[in-house]
């Protein structure tokens, strides 16, 4: 029953809202010194070969366990054992697929302070997050389960006397599932339960980062009654691994979510091939805006702000990028702003009172602090928050600096970075303008008291996911369908009423009776 629960802390300003975790302490403790191991899983069974170190992003010197990855042969032999298992899995009743991923939730949820340990050792997660990240898991098993029940029904159709016409789903073929480090369970697992109760079988890619939460989501799943030849897990490298699966023929159709550069390499593969035409979905990066009026609340203005881009280190597609801020209550908001930030503690993500983590690795550290350099030396900063020296980890401290025009940021700085323009009235639509023609189309966030103006406003974007008078991340499957348009992606909303379309074929059957 946990489906839509998830809301309760999704808007949450105080970002320690732990009364939820405190039952499972005892449980969790059990679980900070384990070292998980993981290997590709095919047909059921753990594949042997190049092994590597799983390091925790907060600890540079604790190991969380070791993956094996998979190689260019076991991933193309995995795609030869789920063409021969699609015929049989996409004739098994929607009620039994469906039934399966019921109970993988139900396992997820008694895993969940493995879980929950595993998001915060290998992915860097604060423990809020990490239970965020189950239930959002477990909400897509059970959320897809009930939509493929409804979906699958068959259509009857009219026709002439003696004919029978009647439309139903079907699965596509090999699905490829394709995920990043930042929702290690819950995306991998949204993509991986749509396919599958859709008839599909699955080739699933987790990000090199977070293969272990991979590995025990699968082997949770197994636990659950799914039969091991319809999902082969694949852990290994993007570039190796991932362009063995999409230049595939066989590949029947490809969710992919990770950044916009990816998703035009994968785009290009699956063109190259000459196989079936095969649909990708993407759901990609963002150059996130907030737009605030002169007649929006300072206060709470900031408290979205902070936690729209400070929440899991700004590590969200959603999260907040360009806050606009009407010049009349700008001084206001900076005020509060930086004292906001200087009230954030960035730290070790298992700590209680921990509001930012790290980030994921020292690659996406290392690109963070050169914008953060970049924008220093321009004398843009506004408000730093101190990160304390004795920490041993990838740790990013939040900070916000002044811009003139979203313009000038050509990409997504995927962490703790928020960047401040001054709007004058007179100028609303050209700002309007100016964030349609960054080309990303994922949130926005509106804080205005005038419901002309955030009419106005939401009329004009073309964005996949618009948030008035609240923060802009944390969208509930069933409640904010979540995906983007442009170049934040092809459009399918996961976890709403129409995703599981994007995994069928449609077909027809006429019989002359
Ligand atoms: P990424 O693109 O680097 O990697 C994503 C996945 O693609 C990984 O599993 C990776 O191994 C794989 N990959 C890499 N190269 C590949 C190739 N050539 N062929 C096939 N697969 C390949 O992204 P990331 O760093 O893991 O994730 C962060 C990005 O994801 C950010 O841009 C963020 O905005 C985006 N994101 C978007 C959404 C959304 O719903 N729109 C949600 C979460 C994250
Ligand atoms: N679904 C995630 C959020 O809304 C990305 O923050």
């Amino acid at each position: 029953a946990l489906y839509g629960e998830s809301r309760r802390n999704s808007r949450g300003v105080n970002m320690n809202i732990l009364s939820e975790w405190l039952p499972l302490k005892d449980e969790l403790d059990k679980w900070w010194d384990a070292r998980w191991t993981g290997a590709p899983l095919v047909n059921g069974k753990r594949l042997e070969g190049e092994v590597r170190a799983v390091m925790c992003p907060y600890e540079l010197s604790h190991q969380v366990g070791e993956v094996v990855w998979a190689s260019a042969d076991q991933t193309r032999a995995a795609i030869d054992d789920l063409s021969g298992a699609f015929v049989r899995w996409n004739a098994t009743p929607v009620d039994e697929r469906a039934a399966i991923l019921e109970r993988a939730a139900d396992k997820l949820e008694e895993h969940m302070p493995e879980l929950m340990a595993l998001c915060t050792r290998e992915a860097g997660k604060l423990l809020q997050d990490g239970i965020d990240e189950v239930r959002e898991a477990v909400d897509f098993c059970r959320f897809y389960a009930m939509q493929a029940r409804q979906r699958f029904a068959t259509i009857t159709l009219p026709g002439p006397t003696g004919e029978s016409n009647e439309l139903y789903l079907q699965g596509r073929g090999v699905f490829a599932c394709i995920s990043p480090w930042n929702f290690p369970l819950a995306i991998f697992l949204g993509q991986v339960s749509a396919a599958l109760v859709c008839g599909n079988t699955v080739v699933a890619k987790p990000a090199e980062q977070t293969s272990l939460v991979a590995v025990r989501c699968v082997e949770l799943m197994h636990e659950a009654g799914l039969p091991g030849d319809v999902l082969a897990l694949l852990p290994g490298d993007g570039a190796q691994v991932g362009s063995v699966i999409t230049s595939d023929p066989r590949i029947a159709g490809v969710a992919f979510t990770g950044s916009t550069q990816t998703a035009h390499v994968i785009n290009r593969a699956l063109a190259a091939r000459n196989g079936a035409i095969a649909p990708m979905i993407a759901e990609t990066g963002g150059q996130n805006a907030m737009i605030v009026d002169s007649t929006a609340l300072p206060e709470q203005v900031v408290n979205d702000v902070v936690s729209s881009a400070f929440q899991s280190a700004g590590q969200r597609c959603s999260a907040l990028r360009v806050l606009f801020v009407q010049e009349d209550i700008a001084e206001r908001v900076i005020e509060l702003l930086k004292g906001a930030m200087a009230e954030l503690h960035v730290g070790d993500p298992a700590r209680r009172d921990t509001d930012v983590g790290p980030v994921i690795d020292a690659d996406a550290r290392d690109g963070l602090l050169k914008h953060v350099r970049e924008m220093k030396q321009a004398g843009c900063l506004i408000a730093e928050t101190p990160v304390p020296e004795s920490l041993n980890g990838h740790f990013v401290a939040p900070v916000a600096f002044r811009l003139d025009s979203i313009n000038e940021l050509s990409d997504e700085h995927f962490g703790p970075i928020l960047h401040v323009v001054t709007w004058r009235a007179r100028d609303l639509d050209k700002i309007i303008d100016d964030i349609n023609a960054t080309g990303f189309g994922l949130t926005l966030g509106v804080h205005s008291r005038n419901e002309d103006t955030a009419e106005h406003i939401d009329a004009r974007v073309r964005i996949g996911n618009v948030y008035i008078n609240r923060n802009q991340i944390g969208a509930v499957v069933g409640v904010q369908p979540f995906g983007g348009q442009g170049l934040s992606g092809t459009g399918p909303k996961a976890g709403g009423p129409h995703y599981l379309l994007r995994f069928v074929t449609e077909r027809t059957r006429t019989i002359n009776t």
